[in-house]
């Protein structure tokens, strides 16, 4: 066993690595911290002169990357050396859905995950703890174990290499990623080997309450992090439909949220009725527990919890539907402002983001999408929509473009999207679009118009009084 940490080698430089090892570098001043990546533009944008230019936009993580980066913080491609140099190694890397094979569309593809653990056992010397930070499937611990044992037990394990694997899921969530590290409601480390965990526990100790960091065995680990994004997204979800009732009997889900959260049992927190969950966890950890449960022969449990996805598609379509529906049945040669791509604010992140799948519904009625999005930039959007936008599609004389039925163009401000638009709809809850001057937009847009709020973050006052119609996800009042 390791009598302690001294150095750090993160495998992966993403949304999860990059800001959980600056944090820990930042608070462990005697450690360093290595975050290698086989990406080398992103450990180039890592290492750019200017902070705020790093890969990954998050709230405070730029100052970190400033105060630690080439003290004890360092970025690079350097994955064999740094490896090499580990007393414990943190797992980061993507765990997509698989897109073929068995588990396609359900089960994480561990492609990633495997490499990495090749890479440990091939490089690293002596004991070695390693640690599984990426939401993983359950039992994955298991198969990083298995892969690490069988290179100690062939003739090339001259070095006398030993390991032990810590389970230790991220909690935090995107936009507040450095305020959820700072400041945790738990630190959850699974493991067998008590010495170990002890170790991983004093790097948190240096700044979250002994009473915070909740010891398990692997799996319990591995599963509470399924869980609980399970659970966090069934209460969206559970929120939604009951958003889809408020419409259809004249209540407003708003008032039905405060008189349900104010019950101490339930809590009133992620209870916002939205357009849809969205981000790189929520459907791809409950299709996760989808999959083990009709692995284990668990059906019904895998239903309940496959329910909560489809709800929550089924909510991304009834919007588009409805929009369709009150434009009078067809959106061709109309212009439709899209206001936020990002899948939730304070993030340029867009995977699983509703507006996706909302954008491309309105784009097979024929729309013409204008989008803007503070921090999401067109390129990301153009891949997203599997669709160049309209300017550079003439651009390129419709040689690359697929045909489709809708176009979109990139508005880089509010006014300029909402110019001569029949309708627009708030996809993304960033603030500005709060403090929207409706009395003066209104006047830009063609009547009769539509705003469409699937946020709840507008004064539908201020939209009535300057004569647009409204509609707010579950208000059955207006
Ligand atoms: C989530 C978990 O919160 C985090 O603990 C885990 O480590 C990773 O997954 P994240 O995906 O960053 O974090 O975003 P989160 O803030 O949870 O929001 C997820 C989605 O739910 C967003 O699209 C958001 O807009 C939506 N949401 C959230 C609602 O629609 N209503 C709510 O009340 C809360
Ligand atoms: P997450 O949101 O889980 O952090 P990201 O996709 O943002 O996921 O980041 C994962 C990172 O892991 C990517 O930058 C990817 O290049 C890196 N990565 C994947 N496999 C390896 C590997 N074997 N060695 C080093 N880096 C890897």
């Amino acid at each position: 066993m390791k009598k302690s940490i001294k150095n750090i080698c993160c495998i992966g430089a993403g949304y999860v690595g990059g800001p959980t090892m600056a944090v820990i570098a930042d608070k462990c001043p005697h450690i360093e911290v290595n975050v290698v990546d086989i990406n080398k533009d992103r450990i180039l944008a890592w290492n750019s002169p200017n902070t705020e230019e790093i890969p990954i936009f998050e709230p405070g993580l730029s100052e970190i990357v400033k105060r630690r980066r080439g003290v004890n913080l360092f970025f690079s491609t350097e994955v064999k050396e740094q490896i090499a140099k580990a007393d414990m190694i943190f797992i980061s890397v993507n765990t997509p859905t698989k897109k073929r094979g068995v588990g396609a569309g359900k089960a994480s593809d561990l492609k990633w995950v495997e490499s990495s653990a090749r890479q440990i056992a091939k490089y690293s010397k002596g004991y070695t703890i390693v640690v599984e930070k990426s939401t993983l499937p359950v039992k994955t611990a298991e198969v990083i174990k298995s892969i690490l044992e069988a290179s100690q037990s062939t003739s090339h394990n001259e070095k006398g290499t030993k390991f032990s694997v810590l389970s230790n899921p991220e909690f935090l969530a995107e936009g507040t990623a450095i305020d959820d590290l700072l400041n945790p409601d738990r630190v959850l480390i699974g493991g067998e080997n008590k010495e170990d965990i002890e170790l991983l526990s004093e790097i948190y100790y240096e700044w979250v309450p002994k009473n915070k960091i909740i010891k398990t065995n692997v799996w319990s680990s591995e599963l509470a992090k399924l869980t609980a994004n399970a659970f966090l997204a069934q209460r969206i979800s559970s929120i939604n439909s009951i958003a889809a009732l408020c419409e259809a009997t004249g209540a407003d889900v708003r008032e039905v949220s405060r008189a349900i959260g104010s019950d101490s049992r339930i809590g009133s927190k992620f209870l916002d009725c939205g357009p849809g969950f969205g981000g790189s966890c929520f459907k791809k950890d409950i299709l996760n527990l989808v999959y083990l449960s009709e692995y284990l022969g668990l059906k019904e449990v895998a239903n309940f919890w496959e329910s909560v996805v489809t709800l929550n598609k089924w909510h991304q379509h009834r919007i588009s539907k409805l929009i369709t529906k009150k434009l009078f049945g067809t959106l061709s040669e109309k212009k439709i402002s899209i206001l936020g791509f990002a899948f939730k604010e304070n993030t340029n992140d867009t995977r699983e983001s509703s507006a996706i799948q909302i954008c491309k519904d309105l784009l097979e009625e024929g729309a013409e999408l204008f989008i803007h999005d503070p921090k999401v930039n067109p390129e990301q959007i153009s891949s997203d929509l599997n669709l160049l936008p309209n300017n550079i599609k003439s651009k390129a004389n419709n040689q690359n473009s697929k045909i489709k039925e809708g176009t979109w163009n990139s508005a880089n401000s509010v006014e300029s999207a909402l110019i001569n638009s029949d309708a627009v709809l708030i996809l993304t809850e960033w603030s500005e679009y709060s403090t929207i001057n409706w009395k003066k937009v209104s006047k830009l847009m063609r009547k009769p118009a539509w705003v469409f709020d699937a946020r709840s973050i507008i004064d539908p006052k201020e939209v009535l009084k300057s004569g647009l119609n409204l509609w707010r996800v579950g208000d059955g009042v207006i």
